[in-house]
């Protein structure tokens, strides 16, 4: 079979999530007719060469991630040529501007004023503004989100297209990264022959894989909780109002386990994995997990309830340090639908009941649920940001990756996006 021609008109769709733990590389194609996406392909590896979204050995990122590209690749008989990344760390910061242009007013026929409608260049221009901040030269804008437009008096307008009024302005979510961070993981996909079509913040592309619209509508907090990084993005009225990484993820469980054991990192992933328990008073009173001896000495035995404090106390401060980030959003409102945790890290026993206590929301696991065929091959919490990649040049607004046309209004493409919105759930 020969290889079919990336590209968006054929509208196959490449996700790369690049994570500290796991990078996972997905081939999705999109289905028109019914609007979805099915997936074609996936494969995952053991991360090698980065570590909190920051490149330790390039070389080795290198190799693995064409291991990972070429078992895809392999999987759905499909020869990648582009390709979205997921990125995280520390450096990513993100804050709401806006900003507002006159709408210039027309003569009539009888040269009376009159009120123009408000076009796709007026939108253009007023995100053009808002995304407009003084940023210090080692940063630059990754994401520029519209949040809501407001014409005169009237707010909360999603699509201000055909109205009209004296005044447009416009809200926008902007996520800001490093340029080193940017520019290092693109080239190491560049290397391999692959063009980078766009970086998505890892917590928006979790979103859309996991997410559904009321929950987005009425308010929702998503956190991905990953092994050395924990992000969240906060949803109300349809769109972001904030996202943030802490840099704690559930490879300090691990770290933990280790340290109190006195095991090496390997043992204690694997006492996590099969013994710890988010809440210690769910873990087993009789279970003791035994532990081999090392250098002649004697085997020991540990109560499964010991370890689990050791994890439910990390797990309390990664969920308070999150409670302090959705402060953060300041949305009036409740959210509705309270918290999602997805990512590896979300795979603990018994984390939810822990949440739920902890942070005092109603709290639900995220498994990628709106790509078609995830469902057999990745429906782990883990697959969340590369099956959210697959989704993001269909259904997200990103102004920042919006050119306007020269002699073509972007109209058309404005009216493509909504309806793919609309009609994605
Ligand atoms: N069953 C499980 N119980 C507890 N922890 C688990 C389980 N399965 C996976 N994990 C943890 O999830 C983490 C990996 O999650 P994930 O693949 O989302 O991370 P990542 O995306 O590579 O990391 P990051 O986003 O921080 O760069 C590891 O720390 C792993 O120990
Ligand atoms: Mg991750």
């Amino acid at each position: 079979m020969s290889p079919i021609v990336n590209g968006q008109d054929n509208r196959l769709m490449v996700g790369i999530d690049i994570g500290s733990a796991n990078i996972t590389c997905a081939i999705g194609q999109a289905d028109s007719s019914i609007n979805r996406i099915k997936l074609r392909g996936i494969s995952s590896t053991l991360s090698t060469g980065i570590k909190r979204g920051t490149i330790t050995n390039r070389n080795e990122l290198i190799d693995t991630l064409e291991k990972v590209i070429n078992d895809t690749e392999r999987m759905a008989n499909i020869k990648i040529t582009n390709a979205f990344l997921s990125i995280t760390g520390e450096h990513i910061r993100a804050i709401n501007t806006q900003a507002a242009i006159p709408l210039n007013r027309i003569n009539g026929v009888n040269g009376g004023i009159v009120e123009r409608s408000i076009n796709d260049a007026d939108i253009f221009q007023v995100l053009d503004l808002a995304q407009a901040v003084s940023l210090p030269i080692d940063r630059d804008i990754l994401h520029t989100l519209p949040q809501e437009y407001v014409v005169d008096t009237l707010n909360e307008i999603k699509d201000p297209l055909g109205m009209t009024g004296r005044r447009l302005e416009g809200k926008v979510h902007l996520v800001t990264a490093a340029k080193t961070a940017m520019t290092n993981l693109v080239s190491c996909i560049e290397e391999l022959g692959i063009t980078v079509d766009g970086l998505v913040f890892q917590p928006l592309a979790a979103a859309l894989a996991t997410l559904n619209n009321d929950e987005m509508e009425l308010g929702i907090t998503l956190v991905d909780i990953g092994s050395t990084t924990t992000s969240i993005a906060v949803y109300h009225e349809g769109t972001v109002q904030h996202s943030a990484t802490i840099p704690i993820g559930s490879s300090s469980i691990t770290n933990d386990i280790a340290v109190m054991l006195q095991v090496s990192i390997d043992e204690a992933e694997m006492i996590k994995m099969k013994y710890a328990s988010a809440k210690s008073s769910m873990s087993s009173p009789d279970l003791e997990i035994n532990i081999p001896s090392k250098n002649g000495g004697m085997n020991r035995s540990i109560p499964e309830k010991e370890v689990s404090k050791y994890v439910e106390a990390r797990m309390q401060e990664i969920f308070q340090m999150v409670i302090r980030e959705i402060a953060r959003a300041n949305i009036k409102d409740p959210l509705t639908y309270g918290i999602v945790i997805t990512g590896g890290g979300a795979e603990l026993r018994n984390i939810v009941s822990l949440a739920e206590n902890s942070m005092g929301v109603k709290v639900r696991k995220g498994k990628p649920i709106n790509i078609d065929g995830a469902q057999d091959i990745a429906d782990g919490p883990h697959h969340s940001t590369a099956m959210g990649l697959l989704l993001w040049p269909l259904y997200t607004t990103d102004h920042l990756n919006m050119k306007m046309p020269k002699n073509r209004s972007i109209k058309g493409l404005l009216e493509k996006i909504r309806h793919t919105i609309e009609d994605m759930f």
